[in-house]
């Protein structure tokens, strides 16, 4: 997934993206509302984090204040910069993804993950 030009990134300030999923099965589609968090200190490197909380998937934003991830479902905490918990009952970090700099553009491979487990195994 595409999330936009390298450049256009701010330095130190995280940025969420959300997108649509959309799963055709037969005769059934269902869409659903995903996430990302971006952040780079450098504009150079970045990471990126899916956007549900580890703890039973709820979205959750940043605390500009607190310098930190939270979650508004049971106050889950999380680290900016490495997505560990730093507080509240989330059972793993933030599920970091894949990304890379290609042609300029930032490229996120999207996956989700288990939550409410310890491990971080693919859904
Ligand atoms: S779902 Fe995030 S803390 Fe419970």
């Amino acid at each position: 997934m595409r999330l936009g030009e390298a450049a256009l990134f701010d330095i130190g300030v995280p940025f969420k993206r959300d997108f649509t999923e959309t799963i055709s099965d037969a005769w059934v589609e269902s869409r659903s509302l995903k996430s990302v968090w971006l952040y780079t200190e450098d504009g150079e490197s970045y990471t990126a984090y899916n956007g549900r909380c580890t703890h039973l998937g709820c979205g959750y934003s940043f605390d500009k204040e607190e310098g930190v991830f939270h979650c508004p479902c049971h106050h889950g905490l999380f680290d900016l910069k490495t997505g560990a918990v730093v507080g509240g009952p989330p059972p793993r970090p933030l599920d970091r993804l894949e990304v890379k700099v290609e042609d300029g553009n930032v490229l996120v491979l999207y996956k989700d993950y288990r939550i409410g487990v310890a491990e971080k195994v693919e859904a």
